[in-house]
């Protein structure tokens, strides 16, 4: 079934992300949250990025005008009711998920996937109550979501195979590679990448080096694109505590268990880039 219009339920840095994707893929977008100034301060997000496009001669001013175009912004889940598919990108916390998806489930036509962006929760038990599992799957993006090319898609216990087939279609689409996962804590990236910020964080916290002398580190001596703490900051200090804590639930294994330092920063509030302070402080850029 090829994808016309796409729901998108939460417009952060994730949700605005793939709801920029899938406008400039040609899509109907419908992005919705719960506050109109959360959607427009997603927009204007979308053509900061794009304007920097224009700048670089990668689009046209026509391009971006059609790419806004494609999106229509609401605050009421109706606005969703013809989609065929709409992917949840709302607060990491399952409870929160869980009742989304019932809301979804009561909306949206039956034929409709719901797909869930969720960092590393069971998409069976999201599915669970969902009331129509087999049409419930994961989509995984990873932040900043127009740059990087990898989408999770994550069956649960009762999805099916024409769901799982959408969804890798709707990757192709939108410009994505998409690897299927099986459902286990964190998939495949997180399982991997989240223990590693975490042990860049505790390494922090014993002062083995500065923030900036980690980050380098790991930049020169590891060749990777960006340090772990600003990663860190990137990503979320609080997405990352979640997300940790639950492995350490799930797994039972002291090899999970949260830094201390990152449990401090989300205690005083210093999320990272969002919050305008983290590992590093971004008040003044
Ligand atoms: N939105 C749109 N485009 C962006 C962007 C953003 N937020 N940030 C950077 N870009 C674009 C730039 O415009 C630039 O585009 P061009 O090539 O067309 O010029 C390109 O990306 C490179 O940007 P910069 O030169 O400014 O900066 P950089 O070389 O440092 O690259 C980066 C930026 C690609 C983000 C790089 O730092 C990187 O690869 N970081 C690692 C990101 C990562 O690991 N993400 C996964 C996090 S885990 C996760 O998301 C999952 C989870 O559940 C927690």
């Amino acid at each position: 079934m090829a994808i016309n219009k796409l729901g998108v339920l939460g417009a952060g840095t994730m949700g605005a992300g793939i709801a920029q994707v899938g406008a400039q893929s040609g899509l109907q977008v419908v992005l919705i949250d719960l506050e109109q100034a959360f959607l427009d301060r997603a927009i204007k997000g979308m053509i900061k990025n794009w304007d920097r496009d224009v700048s670089k001669g990668k689009i046209t001013e026509r391009n971006k005008a059609d790419f806004l175009n494609n999106i229509t912004t609401s605050t009421h889940n109706i606005d969703f009711q013809d989609c065929d598919l709409v992917i949840e990108v709302i607060v990491e916390n399952i409870d929160i998920k869980k009742k989304a998806f019932k809301d979804l489930n009561d909306i949206c036509p039956p034929q409709t996937v719901i797909a869930s962006n969720t960092s590393g929760f069971s998409i069976t038990e999201i599915a669970a109550t969902s009331g129509r599992p087999d049409k419930i799957v994961g989509m995984h993006f990873f932040n900043p979501v127009p740059v990087m090319k990898l989408v999770e898609v994550i069956p649960g216990a009762d999805t099916s195979e024409e769901t799982v087939e959408l969804a890798m279609e709707a990757c192709q689409t939108i410009g994505k590679k998409a690897i299927r996962a099986k459902e286990a804590p964190g998939f495949i990236v997180n399982r991997i990448l989240v223990p590693y910020l975490n042990d860049a964080a505790t390494a922090y916290q014993e002062g083995v080096a500065s923030a900036e002398e980690i980050d380098e580190a790991m930049k020169l001596g590891a060749n990777m694109p960006i340090g772990p703490l600003a990663l860190c900051d990137l990503v979320g200090i609080d997405v990352l505590l979640m997300v940790i804590e639950y492995f350490y639930k799930e797994f039972g294994d002291p090899k999970f268990r949260p830094s201390l330092a990152l449990k401090q920063k989300v205690r005083a509030g210093h999320y990272g880039v969002k919050s305008g302070k983290g590992f590093y402080d971004y008040s003044k850029k």
